[in-house]
């Protein structure tokens, strides 16, 4: 039997210029805001490390990082709100202004769980900071911190972002799009 593939196009949403200029507006921002004193970035795999190494090379205040990693179980595209930790961090985090770094928050569940379970660990102060946003998704209540860009409810990858593992290398924000 023969398969039929669907090919896919990617339509530029955010290019990287655009990207790039946001990213060092955050930077500024957050090393604004914690004054000279040292913030640990917890980086939520794998989305989030691409927006990760972008940020940290814009903060000026001392940053150290650890990376976090959960699933979450769902149907596919909906994510559930039951969330497993896979990786957990290497370092305590009592104590410490920790800054959550990840690439997009949708209906807010994983995030909200995380953070949640970030609380519990007791840090000195718990910021958020997602490159992107779509707010008319949320289900979960989650307050963000910093945001890079609000974006309507398409599906995007590039920047960290994925479809089924690929596209995560993009340099630009794009949308997948399906054509038969
Ligand atoms: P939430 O728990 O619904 O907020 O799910 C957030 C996670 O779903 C993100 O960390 C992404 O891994 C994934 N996700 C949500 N929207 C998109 C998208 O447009 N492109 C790629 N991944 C997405
Ligand atoms: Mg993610």
């Amino acid at each position: 039997m023969e398969e039929k593939r669907l090919s896919e196009k990617i339509r530029v949403l955010i290019p990287e210029e655009e990207v790039e200029i946001r990213v060092r507006e955050i930077g500024r921002e957050v090393s604004e805001f914690y004054q000279g004193e040292p913030v640990h970035l917890v980086s939520v795999l794998k989305g989030g490390v691409f927006f990760t190494c972008a940020l940290a090379k814009q903060i000026c205040v001392p940053v150290s990082l650890d990376f976090m990693s959960v699933s979450s179980y769902g149907n596919g595209t909906e994510s559930s709100g039951i969330v497993k930790v896979t990786k957990d961090l290497d370092e305590p985090i009592e104590g410490r202004h920790v800054l959550v770094v990840e690439d997009i928050v949708d209906s807010g569940r994983t995030l909200s769980y995380l953070l949640e379970n970030l609380k519990s660990r007791k840090p000195k102060s718990l910021r958020l900071c997602t490159l992107l946003d779509k707010p008319m998704r949320r289900v979960a209540d989650v307050h963000v911190d910093y945001t890079g860009f609000e974006i309507p409810d398409e599906f995007v990858v590039g920047y960290g972002l994925d479809y089924m593992q690929r596209y995560r290398n993009l340099p630009y924000i794009g949308v997948v799009e399906l054509d038969a």
